[in-house]
């Protein structure tokens, strides 16, 4: 059978831990994936930098869209993050050339999603996102598959890991704010900009896509009502604790009479409850089905092995030929599905 051929666009923490996978588990993957998953090419900022993975035997394009258009390149695998950009371009071209696209960028897919999916959707191919929300947590993959038979009431979660790292040490080691901040940075847990994780913004973007999955409706980030952690302070923080809380910077969807209300802030929970109890750099989603009642998910929101873990998912469905348009069938069936999206009260 042909191999299915991937262009890795990112050679930074996701886009290593991909190949990583790659080439640690090949047989594994061609068993699970039905046939061989190989690299044709890569593309990054730099070819010359150290890198925890040999990369020397694949193609090399300075160029993402390049590397998306390649004739040996099934599959545009797009690491780099950004919004805008190359990041945005090279997915255009993978679609409009009727590549499958997986990708990790939820700022891309929150502020540009919608256009995708319709992009996507015209060409009959999906864009898969899975570590795009929640790093290595199956989230996507349990409301679209698992909790297909549901109408989904409520998703809820801690979705970024710099914020509950920042927030668990400061309580935990009484550290302040600068010191955990560069612990998280170590981690490899940070954005590119890291005013999108302490602003909630990377947060409210996994939220935004979360939310669209969840109620069939469309991304609508500029919907949710967001506040960050920066002005949390370590009193805050010891307050909270002597009433026997902590502070989470939680995510709330739920469709209510008005609409869909989207919130990410910090908020008090019960420091014995699960999302209290939630330590590190670890995310955790609460999805409520009308069926199934509430499920809790919970594990590494961030970093190497977790986000990879969720693109090589979504790299054996399509793999698999699984390849449904996810995000295009919502895009289609919104049109007269989607209740107005208004901002919580
Ligand atoms: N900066 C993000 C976080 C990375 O801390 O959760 C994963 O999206």
């Amino acid at each position: 059978t042909d191999p299915l051929r991937l262009g890795i666009a990112g050679l930074g923490t996701v886009g290593i831990g991909t190949v990583k996978i790659v080439q640690r588990h090949a047989e594994m993957l061609a068993r699970r994936g039905g046939r061989p998953v190989v690299i044709s090419a890569v593309s990054a900022r730099s070819r010359s930098k150290n890198r925890d993975a040999d990369i020397s035997g694949y193609g090399w394009e300075d160029d993402p869209v390049a590397l998306a258009k390649r004739d040996d390149v099934d599959v545009f695998v797009e690491l780099m993050g950004g919004s805008d950009g190359p990041a945005k371009a090279a997915t255009e071209a993978a679609i409009a050339a009727g590549k499958p696209v997986v990708t990790a960028n939820k700022a891309l897919l929150a502020l540009h999603g919608q256009e995708l999916a319709e992009a996507a959707e015209a060409a009959g191919v999906s864009i898969r996102f899975e570590a795009a929300v929640a790093g290595g947590i199956p989230v996507i993959k349990a409301l679209t598959e698992g909790l297909a038979g549901n109408a989904i009431r409520r998703v809820m979660g801690v979705m970024n890991g710099t914020c509950n790292y920042i927030l668990t040490r400061m309580e935990d080691a009484g550290l302040p704010y600068e010191t955990v901040f560069e612990e998280a940075r170590a981690l490899g847990y940070l954005e590119a900009d890291p005013t999108l994780d302490v602003g909630g913004i990377d947060a409210g973007h996994k939220l935004a896509l979360l939310a669209a999955i969840a109620f069939g409706t469309r991304v609508a980030f500029d919907k949710v009502e967001l506040e960050g952690i920066e002005r949390i302070s370590i009193d805050d923080i010891r307050h909270a604790a002597d009433m026997g809380y902590r502070i989470k910077l939680l995510g709330v969807a739920q469709m209510t009479g008005r609409g869909l209300e989207q919130r990410m802030s910090p908020c008090l929970v019960p420091a014995d409850s699960p999302l209290g109890q939630l330590q590190g750099g670890t995310n955790m989603v609460v999805l409520e089905g009308d069926s199934v009642g509430q499920i809790v998910l919970r594990g590494a929101g961030a970093g190497e092995g977790p986000t990879a873990s969720a693109v090589m998912g979504d790299v054996i469905d399509i793999a698999r030929g699984c390849d449904l348009p996810i995000f295009g069938q919502l895009a289609a069936s919104l049109a007269e599905a989607v209740p107005a999206l208004v901002t919580a009260p």
